[in-house]
């Protein structure tokens, strides 16, 4: 028979899955098109309604703008909450707190031993001049030499190397190794905030809920050494006015740096800074890897691929 209720229509979907698929993948579908098919009932959503969010997902995908959809829409906060139990439940909730990757991480940045310039020697001022310094500690406090300290942030106009075309390859990303007593420090300009791209299928989305697209200002860090858990994780700059308003979720607590201005220049001449900088001290702190996939260097390329 081919007449279906709509419940039919769902077991005959999901029915025709053959036993060489992935039981994992047919059983995610499954859910996911049960939970579709349950709001197009319970919202009577129209034909034309449907189609115009097809349409939508569509110019979403050719945007490559999926990942700022899901932080936006609050999935990426709730994978790091969901791991932060998982780590609570396993009696491991330690160190520094993780927070969102975001989707504009990447990988590859310009490797320097102990200290560089994240901005450019020969840049006109971009903002407050800052040196962000400080250890990779594990859990007992002991410092972790030759730690990745991978760093990534906006530039003045709240844009991010690569995805805007007008800035250099890398740009406003660096790595840091750090030495023998685990130190790392950088100088750089305290960024501004970010706001989702205008005119474009995320903008749309939230212009038509009623929500901005604004982020607090942030810098973003995925660290790594051998034997311990690859860390992911940002730090707001104080002040800004949307830092408990992040359209991505993903201020925490923890994470808000101590602003140390008019800091004296002596010592940091080979960072170039001649006067008055706002020092910026930051420890990460890191939970030894409980396998060797907790360790890899770039935890997000590894999953990807996984
Ligand atoms: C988005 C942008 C970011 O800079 C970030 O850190 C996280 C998310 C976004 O546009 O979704
Ligand atoms: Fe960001």
């Amino acid at each position: 028979m081919n007449e279906f209720t709509q419940s039919q229509l769902l077991t005959r979907v999901t029915e025709s899955n053959r036993p060489n698929g992935s039981p994992r993948a047919q059983k995610i579908v499954a859910r996911i098109v049960g939970d579709l098919f349950r709001a197009i009932d319970d919202l009577d959503i129209t034909p034309d309604e449907f189609w115009v969010g097809v349409d939508w997902l569509s110019r979403l995908g050719a945007s490559g703008q999926g990942g700022l959809i899901t932080a936006g829409l609050g999935f990426d906060r709730l994978l790091d909450i969901r791991s932060d139990e998982a780590d609570e439940r396993a009696g491991r909730l330690a160190g520094t707190p993780r927070a969102i990757e975001g989707p504009l991480y990447i990988a590859g940045a310009p490797l320097s031993k102990y200290e560089t310039r994240v901005d450019e020697a020969g840049d006109a001022k971009r903002g407050e001049t800052m040196v962000m310094e400080g250890r990779v500690l594990d859990l007992n406090g002991k410092p972790v030499a030759g730690a990745i300290v991978d760093v990534w942030h906006a530039n003045e106009l709240g844009r991010y190397s690569h995805f805007d075309p007008d800035q250099a390859e890398y740009a406003l990303r660096r790595r840091i190794e750090t030495d023998a007593q685990g130190r790392y420090r950088f100088r750089s300009f305290l960024p501004p905030g970010y706001a989702i791209p205008p005119n474009s299928p995320t903008a749309e989305i939230f212009t038509a809920i009623g929500r901005h697209g604004n982020r607090p200002a942030h810098i973003h860090f995925l660290v790594a050494a051998p034997g311990l858990r690859t860390l992911t994780t940002q730090v707001n700059v104080p002040g800004d006015s949307f830092i408990d308003d992040d359209f991505a979720f993903a201020t925490r607590d923890g994470l808000i740096l101590k602003l140390e201005p008019n800091t004296s220049p002596k010592g940091y001449e080979s960072l170039g800074v001649n006067e008055p900088f706002t020092r910026v001290p930051f420890d990460f702190v890191m939970q030894p890897a409980a396998s060797e996939d907790e360790s890899a260097p770039e935890a997000r390329l590894a999953r990807a691929v996984g």
